[in-house]
């Protein structure tokens, strides 16, 4: 089975990266006889759009892969896919309600809501979020160690301004940690679902599980190491430990970070972050 991986392709931020996009779906995704096609989140924007018109990139751009692939579209959420301006609009309520209806109208898998399986392979998402727990160890900025409260509010020691803006764009009715939690539990039960009947799992996130798939980890940027608290959770491989002790083989794909980190084994399992960025998306084809 050829199953093909991308991610934060971000439609509609802006015309020349949404050229860029249908460009690749037109010449890379279309012709690549994929039997199943994966968007590891940041699939689209959400922000600046409210009331109808939310989810309208969501659903041009997954009914153009659909399209496009003719095959099974498959996708988990990312943090650009759930932020929200209006203060109308509640960043939960979009996860939840927004795309699933987006996925429902392109006839596409939310994975953040069912699994979809193909023969004997499972393919089983979630977005992920953040808890900080793949922050930089003891790291020190302009001098300052940095702080539980400088991650909360995602402006690292010497700066006056946010540099992370999830928390910004993010409104819902939770810390962080809480939402990361919430979102990750989902996961196991889907998770623990799929492997009732499936020994074959594709695990796919928008944040990464580990820091060696952050691509930042060798930076000497002191923002760049601080940014590795908001590249994902361990809570996602706690997940994926869990599925290898019920004997299962996992591929975990991720993004988020727009870092390719080639496909690498790491205690048994096999890892990749498809990476890819604003206007230069990438497509990983993986045979399993
Ligand atoms: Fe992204
Ligand atoms: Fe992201």
């Amino acid at each position: 089975m050829r199953i093909g991986l991308t991610a934060d392709l971000h439609y509609g931020i802006g015309h020349w990266v949404d050229r860029r996009v249908e460009r690749f779906v037109e010449q890379t995704i279309q012709p690549a006889a994929l039997d199943v096609l994966v968007v590891a989140g940041d699939v689209a924007e959400m922000d600046s759009l409210a009331g109808a018109q939310l989810g309208v990139y969501h659903r041009e751009l997954l009914g153009t892969l659909r399209a496009a692939a003719g095959c099974p579209v498959a996708f988990c959420a990312g943090n650009h896919d759930i932020w929200c301006s209006d203060p109308q609009s509640d960043s939960w309520e979009v996860y939840r309600a927004v795309l699933g209806e987006v996925a429902a109208a392109t006839e596409t898998v939310y994975l953040d809501q069912e699994n979809l399986t193909l023969g004997d392979v499972a393919l089983v998402g979630c977005y992920g979020h953040f808890d900080f727990s793949l922050r930089t160890p003891e790291l020190s900025i302009a001098g300052k160690r940095v702080t539980g409260d400088h991650y909360r509010r995602q402006t690292p020691p010497g700066h006056h301004q946010p540099v992370w803006m999830d928390g910004q764009k993010i409104h819902w009715p939770w810390g962080d940690a809480e939402a990361c939690a919430e979102i990750c539990t989902g996961g196991e039960q889907r998770l623990h679902a799929a492997l009732d009947q499936h020994r074959k799992i594709v695990f796919v996130s928008h944040g990464v599980p580990r820091m060696e798939l952050n691509g930042h980890r060798e930076s000497h940027d002191p923002v760049s190491r601080f940014l590795n608290a908001f590249s994902g959770t361990s809570r996602l491989e706690a997940l994926i430990r869990q599925a290898v002790a019920r004997g299962a083989q996992v591929l975990s794909v991720s993004g988020h970070t727009h870092k390719t980190v080639a496909r690498r084994t790491l205690e048994g399992v096999e890892y990749l972050n498809v990476g890819g960025t604003y206007g230069e998306p990438r497509l990983v084809i993986e045979k399993i």
